[in-house]
């Protein structure tokens, strides 16, 4: 799609201009022709007006000057050319009228004349903050390596910054078009898309030390920039713990909380599933056991849940009766709720969580570990013990 530059008209009268003025050189040839222009048509992009010999409309001889201008620009350019100052934000130089800061008047070998081998060098040549900062960087935005105009106007704009859109936003999902149909659709949506400064609240536009231009070095501590208090979900009223004083006071992280990256479980950009992660998980304290519905057989095997007797599967088994099975496969099933935290605990091996939530109650689960087994004595029933190699007879 090529934009109107100047209006037909302009170029049907310069072509009349051109007619005329060989009819014209007819008639004083002579001297004219010795005379060798100090400026000749030998670059790859040529100014229309410059290509086709018509100096005298810019230029007019004056104080001995032959080439003294008729205007200076930027109104000389204006002549034929729309205005480049009638939106609300317009760039420094054009607001000082300087286009031959950035265009050559008659010709150069980069596009539109430019007066840089490339978009880039050209506005690296005023922004040197930025090319340092963006190039020294390990991680570049394509588009911001191809060239700034990808998503500045480098006249003017409306927008901030004269993005072609808000950059909040808009802007991202005008290329990320996936990403405008998946927050959109998802059933639950993700606060952090929809506050301040949207995508950029997590990504920054241009370059970083961190992949996927995270504003943080990793995913963790980018979210907890925001869960670092309880946040309210509007949809629910429902609260949401504060997860970074959770992993404040309980050392012990999981595996993937170890690594930093939340996003392991947890789509930034939201999902259909539960609390927003990538694969289902049970909502609810009790829940009909199904492999399918545990985020956790992501990383975690499945046999630990599937095999009534075992000696291997898992070490939560009174001899080889499997106690994971016992509690979770189940039309009633317990959910890993019950008994872990899988963010982060303290003191207890396993990531067995110290108090369980059950409605509206928070009840101690007193796990007390032993070499070969252990016990616990939670609000469900009382004391119970697991040994792997002397199975123990539980009272009823
Ligand atoms: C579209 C308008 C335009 C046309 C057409 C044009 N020029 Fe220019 N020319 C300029 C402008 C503007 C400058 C001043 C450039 C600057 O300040 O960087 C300039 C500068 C010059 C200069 C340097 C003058 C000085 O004293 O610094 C020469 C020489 C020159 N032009 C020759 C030509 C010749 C020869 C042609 C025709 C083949 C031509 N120009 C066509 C706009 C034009
Ligand atoms: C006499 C009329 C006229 C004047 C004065 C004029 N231009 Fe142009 N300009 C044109 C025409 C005609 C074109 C070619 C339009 C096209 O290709 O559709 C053009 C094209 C351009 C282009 C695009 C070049 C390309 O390769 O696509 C730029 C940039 C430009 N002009 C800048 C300027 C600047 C800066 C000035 C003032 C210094 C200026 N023009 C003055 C007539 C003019
Ligand atoms: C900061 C550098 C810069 C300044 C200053 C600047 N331009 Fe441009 N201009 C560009 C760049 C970069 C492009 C290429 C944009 C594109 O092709 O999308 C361009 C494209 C153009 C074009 C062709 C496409 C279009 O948008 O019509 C024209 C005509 C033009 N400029 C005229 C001007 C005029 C007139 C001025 C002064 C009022 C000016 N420019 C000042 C950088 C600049
Ligand atoms: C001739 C020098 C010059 C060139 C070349 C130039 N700029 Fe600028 N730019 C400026 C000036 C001057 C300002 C205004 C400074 C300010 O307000 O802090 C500015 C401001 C900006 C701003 C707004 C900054 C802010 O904090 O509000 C952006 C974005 C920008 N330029 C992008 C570009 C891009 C993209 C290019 C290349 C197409 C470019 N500039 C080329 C001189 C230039
Ligand atoms: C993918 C789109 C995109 C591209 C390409 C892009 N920018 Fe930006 N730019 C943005 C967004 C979005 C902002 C607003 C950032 C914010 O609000 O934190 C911005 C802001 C800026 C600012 C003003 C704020 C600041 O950080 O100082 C400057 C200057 C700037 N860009 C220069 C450039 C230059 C130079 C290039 C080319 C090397 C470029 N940009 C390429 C999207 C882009
Ligand atoms: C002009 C088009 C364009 C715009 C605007 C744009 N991007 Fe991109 N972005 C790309 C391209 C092209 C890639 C590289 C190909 C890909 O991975 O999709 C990319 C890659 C990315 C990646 C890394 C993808 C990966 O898998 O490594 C992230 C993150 C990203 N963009 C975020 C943003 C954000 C946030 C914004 C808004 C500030 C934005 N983009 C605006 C074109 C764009
Ligand atoms: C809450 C922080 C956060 C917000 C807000 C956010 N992202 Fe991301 N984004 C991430 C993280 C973290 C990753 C890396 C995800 C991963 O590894 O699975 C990512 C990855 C990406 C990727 C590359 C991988 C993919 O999923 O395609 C793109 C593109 C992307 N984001 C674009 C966007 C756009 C566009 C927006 C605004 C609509 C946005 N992001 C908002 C945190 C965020
Ligand atoms: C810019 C602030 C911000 C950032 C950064 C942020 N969040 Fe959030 N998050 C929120 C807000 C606000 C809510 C509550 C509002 C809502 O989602 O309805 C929320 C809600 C959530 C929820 C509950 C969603 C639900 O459907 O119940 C989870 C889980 C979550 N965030 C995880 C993360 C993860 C993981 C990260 C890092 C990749 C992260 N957040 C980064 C602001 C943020
Ligand atoms: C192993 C997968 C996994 C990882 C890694 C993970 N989460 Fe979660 N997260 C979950 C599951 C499952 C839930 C649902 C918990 C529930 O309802 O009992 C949840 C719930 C949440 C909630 C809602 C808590 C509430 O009050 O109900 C937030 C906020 C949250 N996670 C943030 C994070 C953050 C931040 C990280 C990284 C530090 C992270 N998660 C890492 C699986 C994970
Ligand atoms: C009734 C409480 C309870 C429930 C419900 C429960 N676990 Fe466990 N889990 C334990 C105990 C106790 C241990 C420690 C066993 C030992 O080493 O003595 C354990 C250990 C583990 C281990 C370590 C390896 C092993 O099996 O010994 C993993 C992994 C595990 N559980 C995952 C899960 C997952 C995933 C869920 C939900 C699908 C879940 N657990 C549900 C109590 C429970
Ligand atoms: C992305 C992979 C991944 C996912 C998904 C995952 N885990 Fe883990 N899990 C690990 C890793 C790695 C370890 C070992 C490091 C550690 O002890 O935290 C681990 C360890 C554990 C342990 C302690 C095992 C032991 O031997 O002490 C328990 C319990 C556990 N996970 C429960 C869960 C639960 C419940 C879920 C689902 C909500 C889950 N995990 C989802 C990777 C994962």
């Amino acid at each position: 799609m090529r934009k109107k530059i100047v209006s037909p008209a302009v170029i049907l009268l310069m072509l009349f201009l051109n007619v005329f003025s060989y009819a014209q050189e007819g008639k004083e040839d002579k001297v004219k022709k010795e005379e060798k222009p100090p400026i000749v048509p030998n670059m790859k992009v040529q100014h229309m007006p410059f290509k086709i010999g018509q100096c005298e409309i810019c230029h007019t001889e004056k104080d001995g000057n032959k080439y003294a201008l008729k205007q200076e620009p930027p109104d000389l350019c204006y002549m034929c050319h729309e205005r480049k100052d009638t939106k609300s934000r317009v760039h420094g130089p054009i607001a000082a009228g300087m286009c031959t800061a950035c265009h050559d008047p008659h010709q150069s070998n980069t596009m539109r004349m430019l007066k840089a081998d490339s978009v880039n060098e050209l506005c690296f040549m005023c922004h040197m903050d930025k090319k340092q900062q963006f190039t020294s960087k390990p991680y570049m935005h394509p588009p911001v390596k191809d060239q700034c105009i990808n998503c500045h106007d480098p006249h003017q704009e409306d927008h901030r910054y004269r993005l072609f859109a808000d950059r909040r936003f808009d802007l991202c999902v005008s290329c990320h078009a996936d990403k405008k149909e998946w927050v959109n659709k998802v059933k639950n949506k993700h606060g952090a898309i929809f506050i301040k400064d949207r995508c950029l609240n997590c990504h920054d536009p241009h370059a970083s030390e961190n992949e996927k231009f995270l504003r943080k070095p990793t995913a963790m501590d980018v979210c907890l920039t925001c869960h670092n208090k309880e946040l309210k979900r509007e949809e629910d009223g429902t609260v949401l713990m504060n997860m970074k004083k959770h992993l404040d006071e309980n050392p012990d992280w999981h595996g993937p909380i170890q690594w930093g990256d939340c996003a392991m479980c947890h789509n930034p950009h939201g999902s259909d599933n539960f609390r927003m992660l990538k694969l289902p998980f049970p909502e609810t304290f009790y829940a009909s056991f199904n492999i399918n519905r545990y985020i956790c057989f992501m990383c975690h095997e499945t046999e630990r849940f599937t095999e009534p007797l075992t000696k291997t599967a898992t070490n939560f088994r009174n001899g080889e009766v499997n106690l994971h099975y016992v509690h979770v496969n189940n039309k009633k099933g317990r959910t890993c709720r019950a008994c872990h935290d899988w963010h982060a605990t303290k003191d207890t091996p396993h990531h067995i969580r110290k108090y369980m939530k059950f409605g509206k109650i928070k009840a101690p689960l007193r796990y007390i570990p032993t070499k070969t087994g252990g016990s616990c004595a939670p609000m469900c029933h009382p004391r119970r013990y697991y040994d792997r190699e002397n199975p123990v007879i539980n009272k009823r």
